[in-house]
């Protein structure tokens, strides 16, 4: 007989049993589910709701079950529907009809939208500090690389040489915000919906705050109807996944670029590449290419749970069962995508000789003459005519700015003179952005050094969570 079966006359068609189950896929959520009873209970019991005794037969039992589910020797059936029924009748079995007494004062409603919380801010914890790890590789990168110049792209034509330190330290700072995102979501994640009931709330004495604190959460979802309606707090994460992965998106797509060999600019490690079956000479950035093919998988799960719940009516409906596979799938497959970017990152071998190349044959110190001219007095506008000319005029000759000679230079202005050579060079080109957030190599540094206070900051805010979330 089902957990509900009272006011039924007949058993449920078997196709129904198949269609609305979800245990095939919330049986994930089993270790958080069986942590929340744990917490309940407790306080079922502290109330004087339970007697005591009872509760303590509970929690062994509780606990016999979670042990049975981890080692997959508990068997959990779609007859059952999902993971709050299966582990109520697991537990009968392994306790007897006091174990009816758990699902006093609660509703599958409110316990869902707990397991849900519970297992979302242990993701999130997991996250962050997988991106922080990231950025410790792309750190690295960037120390390693204070003096290596690559060509900055615009349009992807060469615009202006940077520090490849500098460009790592791009998405460094997008990863920073990606943090920042996941660790200010985290605040609404951490509360509590138990004891909202089905969603008015229970006649029973309970305790919220007490079932709150037990399981280290900030505090109550305050509304009953909100606390089991809602799923903004899933929404979120799949919104801030999506800003993640578009952020690894473009860096693969950079790395995919890179190690081309139009530009061979890297050489991935032969440990993050694949070959291919037909052509022998072929090393695959797979990686990479995954990464930002599954881009489309992570956005589609934000687009399907805003869709899912845009006309539901408060308070719980069926409809929202479809908050978790999606939510699932982008947890892991960000998580994956994390854990292999890191050390591919931190393997991937920079070539500086190359990168230089690129610079020294190419006109992007051009925007340089330009403002040697305006520092020398004359309109930015009519310099960037002249130097216009001499580009054109270089490329005529088959020449970069560098080989032009003193009298070539002169044609096109006599303000320029000898030291030109120096101002084009491309150190000196980097060095004189010297502003803040430029590429000059001390600016460089001091975006190093504060996105390592920043770094330490996070690794200690991920020790705190992570003993808070451990199930
Ligand atoms: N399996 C359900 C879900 O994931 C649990 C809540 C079911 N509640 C209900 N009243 N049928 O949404």
């Amino acid at each position: 007989m089902k957990l509900w079966g009272g006011r039924f006359t007949k058993p449920t068609n078997e196709l129904v049993d198949e269609y609305t189950a979800s245990i095939s896929f919330d049986q994930k959520l089993a270790q958080y589910d069986i942590q929340g009873s744990l917490a309940h209970v407790e306080m079922l019991s502290k109330c004087g709701i339970i007697p005591a005794g009872d509760a303590d037969t509970i929690k062994n039992g509780l606990k016999v079950v979670a042990k049975k589910i981890a080692n997959g020797e508990a068997e959990l059936s779609e007859e059952n529907e999902d993971i709050h029924m299966n582990v109520e009748k697991l537990l009968i079995e392994e306790v007897g009809a006091v174990g009816g007494k758990l699902h006093t004062g609660r509703s599958r409603n409110d316990q869902v939208a707990l397991d849900m919380r519970l297992y979302l801010r242990d993701t999130i914890v997991t996250m962050v500090d997988l991106l922080v790890k990231l950025q410790e590789a792309l750190l690295g990168q960037a120390k390693m690389n204070l003096d290596t110049i690559l060509p900055g792209y615009t349009h992807l034509q060469r615009a202006q040489p940077v520090l490849f330190a500098h460009h790592m330290m791009a998405y460094v700072s997008m990863f920073e915000r990606d943090i920042e995102r996941l660790q200010d979501s985290f605040k609404r994640v951490n509360r509590s919906p138990l004891g909202a009931g089905a969603l008015a709330g229970t006649t029973f004495p309970i305790d919220r705050q007490y079932v709150a604190e037990q399981l280290h959460f900030d505090g109550v979802v305050e509304n009953s109807l909100d606390a089991v309606s809602d799923r903004d707090f899933v929404v979120e994460f799949l919104s801030n996944a999506s800003l993640i992965i578009m952020h690894l998106s473009r860096l693969s797509e950079e790395l995919v670029q890179w190690s081309s060999a139009e530009f061979n600019f890297i050489e991935l490690d032969d440990a993050f590449c694949t070959g291919s079956s037909m052509m022998p000479q072929k090393k695959n950035p797979d990686v990479a290419e995954l990464v930002r093919g599954k881009t489309g998988r992570v956005f589609g799960h934000l687009i399907g749970m805003l869709t899912t719940l845009k006309g539901l009516p408060i308070a719980y409906n069926k409809d929202m069962q479809e908050d978790k596979e999606g939510m699932f799938d982008t947890a892991d497959t960000l998580k994956g995508a994390l854990a292999l970017f890191a050390p591919m990152i931190q393997t991937m071998e920079v070539k500086k000789e190359n990168m230089y190349q690129a610079v020294a044959k190419d006109f992007s110190n051009a925007t340089d003459l330009a403002d040697y001219l305006v520092n020398k007095e004359m309109p930015f506008r009519e310099a960037h005519a002249v130097v216009g000319q001499t580009v054109l005029y270089a490329i005529e000759q088959g020449k970069f700015l560098l080989d032009l000679n003193i009298e070539e230079f002169k044609q096109f202005s006599s303000l320029i003179e000898e030291d030109i050579y120096q101002v084009l060079a491309p150190e000196t080109v980097v060095n004189a952005r010297d502003v803040v957030g430029g590429t000059a190599k001390n600016r460089v540094e001091e975006q190093i050094q504060s996105a390592e206070n920043r770094w330490s900051e996070n690794q200690q805010w991920v020790e705190e969570f992570a003993e808070k979330v451990n199930v």
